[in-house]
């Protein structure tokens, strides 16, 4: 794996955002680790439209509230957590960096965040669990081979880790087409080392007529019953990610879920989805508060954390802009990254009159039938 230039040492001045991160990571990055990183499916509707709708909502503030002595602190899955800024998963990290994912959660620890291990990490999932200061999550791609998959949540629970996070909205990644046109491979080096010993089971035959998709890809692919499965199969809380849909989030309480990610995989996934703001309200409203809602895709903001806590989420998870920062700067970047997001959360909420996450209410976004 080749990168194409040395990791920042420090943090230049020019950084003060997350996205500044971008050109620095894609000056480090080739092409293909780069084509994979940032890239959306088919058109980017989705991936754009993430970004666009946080822009569109805007704040409400209050003035002059006593805010001195606030806090970001929360509860989520039996655990205290100093800030609602999660990493998401996200896959071979070793494209990113030499360490891959031992080099993130070291960023991570530094902030006390809460990281989300990938089924597909370059690092095996012991060892991350080892280096880890906070409490993981294991992000579970459910396999064709349910024995292999049962192995991983045994795996993950003998490491230590605190819940399961569930991701059921990509059992095809279909029109990753920036990644197809650029030739998109795991270079050497870097391998979903977690995946070592499963065998693929080979594809179904397809008779004439038959379609790769339902009858190949889909026939293996997890249901509504592998959820019943693993709730069966383990204590650990139960997190579904990718739900956009208010049926699916019913369904999943009643099911038994834990907790939900209102996510489109970062616009990764299914095009032409909501953004995960805009879908957000339907989801919470159908839930009536049975169980927390996270949301992410399309964070770059701590405003943008503030918005989704507004509109019911109980924390966020932060994919692409610590994944930039890793890749220019290593544990640094992460920690960097991470820390400036929650400083902007801060500046929000001071500026909002909130003193701590369950002040942020839905009338500090303005409402307004005033034409843009
Ligand atoms: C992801 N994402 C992801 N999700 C998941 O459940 N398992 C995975 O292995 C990955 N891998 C992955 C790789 C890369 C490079 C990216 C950018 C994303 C999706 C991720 O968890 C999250 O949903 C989005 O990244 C959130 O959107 P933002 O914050 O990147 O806009
Ligand atoms: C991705 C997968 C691996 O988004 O979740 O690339």
């Amino acid at each position: 794996m080749a990168f194409h230039a040395p990791l920042l040492e420090r943090i230049p001045q020019d950084i003060a955002a997350v996205s500044d991160y971008l050109p620095y990571a894609r000056h480090r990055l080739d092409d293909n680790a780069w084509a994979y990183l940032h890239s959306g499916s088919a058109d980017e509707l989705t991936f754009r439209r993430n970004r666009e709708d946080f822009d569109q909502l805007r704040l409400n503030a209050r003035v002059l509230g006593q805010v001195a002595g606030g806090h970001t602190r929360l509860q989520l899955f039996g655990h205290t957590w100093e800030h609602p800024v999660f990493l998401a998963p996200v896959a071979h990290q070793g494209l990113f960096h030499p360490e891959g994912e031992l080099a993130t959660i070291l960023g991570a620890g530094a902030l006390q965040a809460g990281m989300t291990v990938s089924t597909l990490a370059s690092r095996s999932l012991e060892d991350i669990a080892a280096q880890a200061e906070i409490p993981l999550w294991f992000q579970l791609y459910i396999q064709p081979d349910r024995g292999f998959t049962r192995q991983l949540v045994q795996r993950a629970e003998a490491a230590g880790y605190q819940a399961l996070v569930v991701t059921v909205d990509a059992p095809i990644f279909g029109l990753r087409n920036r990644e197809q046109r650029a030739g998109f491979h795991l270079p050497t080096g870097v391998e979903p080392v977690n995946l070592r010993g499963m065998v693929p089971p080979p594809p179904p035959p397809l008779a004439p007529g038959q379609s790769v998709v339902f009858d190949g890809i889909m026939a293996s692919a997890p249901t509504w019953d592998d959820i019943v499965w693993l709730k069966s199969l383990t204590r650990l809380p139960l997190i579904l990610k990718g739900i956009t849909h208010p049926a699916d989030a019913r369904q999943a309480a009643e099911l038994g879920a834990d907790g939900l990610i209102v996510s489109n995989h970062g616009g990764r996934s299914l095009d032409t989805l909501p953004s995960s703001i805009a879908a957000l309200p339907g989801i919470v409203h159908a839930l009536e508060g049975r169980l927390p809602v996270l949301l992410d895709s399309g964070i770059r903001r701590g405003s943008d954390i503030f918005k989704a806590l507004a509109l019911g989420a109980s924390a966020v998870l932060v994919g692409r802009p610590w994944v930039y920062a890793l890749a220019a700067a290593g544990p640094l970047g992460v920690a960097h990254c991470l820390k400036l997001l929650r400083e902007e959360l801060e500046v929000t909420m001071a500026l909002c009159g909130c003193r701590d996450l369950a002040s942020i209410s839905p009338d500090l976004l303005f409402q307004s039938n005033f034409p843009r």
